[in-house]
């Protein structure tokens, strides 16, 4: 999510989506998405006042902020991520007293039994290491804490639809952003890793959203350029931004409702 404003036009789709991509992720990506996931995240984590937390992977702090709200003003919460750009954007997202640091999921920058509850929303899918972070977040959690991780999957069909139309655009290896989203779908596999990273048994629960998205031209910008996908795709020329939209938007159809277009997930969450 390294590249600013992208270059395009006041008078496409994409020129109506300027700002950083983290910004955009805020401005876009959380109401509609991140929000609803981070709410059901963090009733299954039952935070109570007072209670030290630590969000891993906190993006632009959607959690992390229904997180303070929970634990008032005698907790503790902290937001960490990977990405600078996600964490300054999460820093002018909130007057509750956050801190937020720049670290990796394999090295959390915190001594051990720090927190009483970690939480993970929409990130651990991407760790290179999973059973590293999730036995990073049990060694900042006290004996008898919490875990909760929400992870997305499988693929609906309107995000393998985007998949499958982004490759003519920018090949394979981009578009494939798209699915590695949803690789982490088996819930088996989700409790057998915190399993293995010695947070006992988790149970897994399913949670079917329906999410109540922008009409198909400005959902796809708003995903495209609010992602790591904007690299690649803010240097796409008009015509070819045109082009890909109306191969998108062809596809995207069927999902269209009166007033925007919907898409159904499924959300897993591993509470231990
Ligand atoms: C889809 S966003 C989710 C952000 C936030 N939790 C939310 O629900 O909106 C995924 C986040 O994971 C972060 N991330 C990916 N790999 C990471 C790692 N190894 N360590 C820390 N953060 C990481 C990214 O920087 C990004 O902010």
């Amino acid at each position: 999510m390294d590249t600013d404003t992208p270059r395009n036009d006041q008078h496409t789709t994409a020129g109506r989506y300027r700002g950083s991509p983290a910004e955009l992720y805020e401005r876009h990506f959380v109401p509609k998405i991140g929000l609803p996931c981070a709410e059901l995240l963090v009733d299954a984590a039952r935070p109570a006042a007072g209670e030290r937390i630590i969000d891993v992977a906190c993006g632009t702090g959607v959690a992390t902020r229904l997180a303070a709200e929970r634990v008032g003003p005698d907790g503790k919460v902290a937001g960490v991520d990977g990405h600078p750009g996600m964490l300054a954007v999460a820093q002018t997202s909130s007057d509750r007293p956050i801190e937020w640091r720049h670290a990796s999921a394999d090295g959390l920058p915190y001594g051990d039994d720090s927190f009483d509850v970690a939480l993970c929303s929409l990130g651990l899918q991407f760790f290179a290491d999973k059973i590293r972070a999730l036995s990073e977040m049990r060694r900042v959690v006290v004996n008898g804490g919490r875990l909760a991780v929400g992870v997305p999957g499988p693929i609906p069909p309107m995000m393998q639809d985007l998949h499958d139309a982004l490759i003519p655009h920018v090949g394979v290896e981009v578009a494939a952003f798209v699915q590695a989203v949803f690789v982490l779908d088996d819930p088996d596999r989700l409790a057998a890793l915190c399993h293995t990273a010695g947070w006992g048994d988790a149970s897994v629960e399913t949670h079917s959203l329906i999410l109540e998205l922008d009409p198909p031209a400005d959902f796809l910008w708003q995903y495209l350029l609010g992602t790591p996908l904007a690299a690649a795709t803010a240097d796409l020329d008009l015509d070819e931004q045109r082009n890909l939209e109306a191969d998108v938007v062809k596809r995207w159809r069927q999902y269209e409702t009166t007033d925007g277009s919907e898409m159904t997930i499924d959300l897993h969450i591993a509470v231990a």
